[in-house]
């Protein structure tokens, strides 16, 4: 699976605009988009998987401002990238909270895509055993050192082999683990040929829905 991340980017009308170039491009491959809360109802469709970018840890109540898990659900969104880094460092996300929003996500039936990973100068172990204590079931890992992400520089394929090893040592050989951090047309041929790399989750190169479709292609991942 190759998934991307739009972030805080697109309108609804852009949206829709993106999916009727995108959708031609990509037929037969195993792809994902996590799109705004807004967006979400413009990408609706049955060739590429909708997601999330966030949600509450509540069901529902008192709480301002706050999109909840039955939400998503509703306006077609089959997955939910929780715990991205720019979550955990400018929204002050901890690891219980966290926690307690992939227990949600898997008590309502919808994916969760955990992202994980270390500053730059931090214990990689040290960090990933703290942010997936507790995490169990189902769900996909997305390994995304933060120093890699929106910077142009990618972990060597050694580090991203270790990182995705000591995951699934933590987790169970069985579940499928993303690299994310600055992927793009260049070095997406290497990355996607790495053993332990079960899929991609790609921030900034896939705000183009061109650009984005030849990654995927590049990327092999057919359905
Ligand atoms: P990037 O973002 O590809 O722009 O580095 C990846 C991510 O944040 O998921």
């Amino acid at each position: 699976m190759i998934i991307g991340n739009w972030k805080m980017h697109k309108t609804s009308e852009e949206a829709a605009a993106y999916m009727r170039a995108f959708l031609p491009q990509v037929k037969g491959f195993k792809v994902g988009l996590a799109v705004p809360f807004t967006a979400l109802h413009a990408v609706q469709n049955d060739a590429v998987l909708i997601g999330a970018q966030n949600m509450s840890d509540e069901m529902s109540g008192a709480f301002t401002g706050e999109i909840s898990c039955a939400m998503i659900k509703d306006l077609g969104a089959k997955f939910v990238l929780l715990g991205h880094s720019e979550r955990r460092d400018v929204f002050q996300e901890s690891n219980s909270f966290i926690l307690r929003k992939v227990k949600r996500a898997q008590e309502e039936g919808i994916l969760p895509i955990l992202c994980v990973g270390e500053k730059e100068g931090q214990e990689l172990e040290r960090v990933l055993q703290e942010q997936l204590k507790g995490i169990s079931g189902n769900l996909l890992i997305a390994y995304e050192p933060v120093w890699a992400i929106g910077t142009g520089k990618t972990a060597k394929p050694e580090q991203i082999e270790k990182a995705h090893r000591f995951c699934k040592g933590l987790l169970g050989k069985k579940t499928e683990i993303l690299y994310g951090g600055s992927v793009n047309s260049e070095n997406i041929a290497e990355i996607a040929s790495i053993k332990e790399v079960d899929g991609m989750l790609v921030g900034g190169a896939s705000l183009n829905p061109d650009t984005f479709a030849k990654i995927v292609h590049q990327s092999g991942r057919k359905k």
